[in-house]
């Protein structure tokens, strides 16, 4: 068989770190990340039955369908040596006007603590601030989750205040203003996104 043409610009979407190569998510990459996703990544809290599989696929399905200019959710696939070893989303709320991202990740439990969270965050920062006119990135992570926090401060974030959830739970809230890439990051395919950013 032969290739299968893009059609929906963000498939088209690649960007390179020196270890990592993130891919526009398509169908048959949440399939595959619906394969492997573990039990403790947070899901939208919709449909609790569904497992943690079919979370992954209905969270894709309604990033493309829901799909606006200024309201979009642009997850991708990220790939180690070809591998699919985890997810990074990059988020835009009224993105034209605010300048502002938020951003969204996982990593299979074999692929944590090795500076991956960092490079796949920093190639969609990069992505933002370099080539979306980015001016602001948040994040938030609950208090414990000393990775997600880990992964925002050693790449510039400072923390930007605490909501309190159910059961006293907090959630740190963080800000990041000036973007520094820590290593060049390849873009490639993004011309065709423009189309559904409004940009
Ligand atoms: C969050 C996640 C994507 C981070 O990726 P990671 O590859 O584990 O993180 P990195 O190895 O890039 O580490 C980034 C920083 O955090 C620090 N860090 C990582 N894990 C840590 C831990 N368990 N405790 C303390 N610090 C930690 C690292 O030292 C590093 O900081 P440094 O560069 O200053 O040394 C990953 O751990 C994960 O998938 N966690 C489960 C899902 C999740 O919590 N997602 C985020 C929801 S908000």
């Amino acid at each position: 068989m032969g290739e299968v043409p893009v059609t929906w610009p963000a498939h088209g979407l690649v960007l390179r770190t020196p270890s990592l190569v993130l891919r526009g998510m398509s169908e048959r990459d949440a399939e595959a990340l619906a394969a492997v996703v573990p039990e403790d990544v947070e899901h939208d809290p919709s449909f609790p039955d569904l497992t943690s599989g079919q979370k992954v696929l209905r969270q894709y399905w309604r990033a493309v369908a829901t799909w606006t200019t200024d309201s979009w959710e642009l997850p991708f696939v990220v790939l180690r040596d070809d591998l699919p070893i985890g997810l990074q989303a990059l988020e835009g709320k009224d993105f034209r006007a605010r300048r502002t991202v938020d951003t969204a990740s996982w990593l299979v439990p074999s692929a944590r603590g090795r500076g991956n969270g960092k490079q796949m965050r920093s190639a969609v920062l990069s992505l933002a601030f370099e080539h979306l006119g980015a001016a602001v990135a948040v994040s938030e992570a609950w208090e414990d989750n000393a990775s997600s926090l880990g992964v925002s401060r050693a790449l510039g974030y400072r923390d930007n205040g605490v909501d309190v959830h159910a059961g006293g739970r907090r959630m740190q809230r963080l800000l990041l203003e000036r973007w520094e890439p820590p290593f060049p990051v390849q873009v490639e395919g993004l011309e065709g996104c423009f189309v559904l950013l409004g940009l």
